[in-house]
């Protein structure tokens, strides 16, 4: 029988947080190496990526060497008023960061700093769980899916890929249909491309 999502999450967020700080160092280094040589980096000049927690892949060295680049990054937020939707807003070495609800990093809000969803070339989601056909498993609040539900799915950009740590890799996630499929996946050991 094959595993509820609810396991699955369970499962591989005891796998990560289960890394030494040695092993999460080496795949954040990894994962670096695995974007800068991504032929499609070139073209991405707008990328939202994510504050690292609960074991998650670190984007620290990620976000370093995407600045040394001089890409434009940028941060989602918890919407502040529509709840359970994303903003994303612009992120330098000089944005204000804090803790949202859920204990994770995030800029404080600056409406000036907002970046419409269909303006960014490449997004970065976290996720809890993948599958070798492209399946994302988030953290379970369909924060990504709803928010990118918005944009029509024959769009050629903002690209989807999800980050993860290899261990994060289960046989199969039961998708659901609200589920936003993702183009690409990294990890520390390659780059998946889905069609
Ligand atoms: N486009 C959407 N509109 C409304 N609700 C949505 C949408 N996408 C996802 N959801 C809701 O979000 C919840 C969590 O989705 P799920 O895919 O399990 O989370 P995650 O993607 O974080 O793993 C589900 O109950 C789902 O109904
Ligand atoms: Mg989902």
């Amino acid at each position: 029988m094959s595993s509820s999502r609810a396991e699955l999450r369970t499962l591989t967020r005891q796998r990560r947080r289960a890394l030494s700080d040695a092993e999460q160092q080496q795949a954040a280094t990894a994962l670096v190496q695995q974007l800068l040589c991504w032929p499609e980096l070139a073209s991405c000049q707008h990328i939202a990526l994510y504050l690292t927690n609960d074991g998650e892949i670190s984007t620290q060295p990620l976000i370093s060497a995407l600045w040394a680049r001089e890409k434009n990054l940028y941060l989602p937020l918890l919407h502040p008023l529509v709840p359970g939707y994303l903003l994303f807003q612009q992120f330098t070495p000089d944005t204000p960061l804090t803790l949202n609800q859920f204990g994770i990093g995030e800029p404080v809000l600056n409406c000036s700093q907002i970046c419409p969803v269909q303006q960014l070339d490449l997004i970065l989601t976290p996720l809890v769980a993948f599958d070798a056909q492209g399946h994302r498993l988030g953290m379970g609040g369909g924060f990504y899916d709803r928010t990118l539900s918005q944009l029509p799915s024959d769009r050629t950009t903002p690209v989807l890929m999800g980050l993860a740590h290899q261990c994060q890799q289960v046989e199969h996630v039961p998708v659901e249909a609200w589920d936003q499929p993702l183009r690409f996946i990294a990890t520390p050991e390659q780059v998946w491309q889905f069609d």
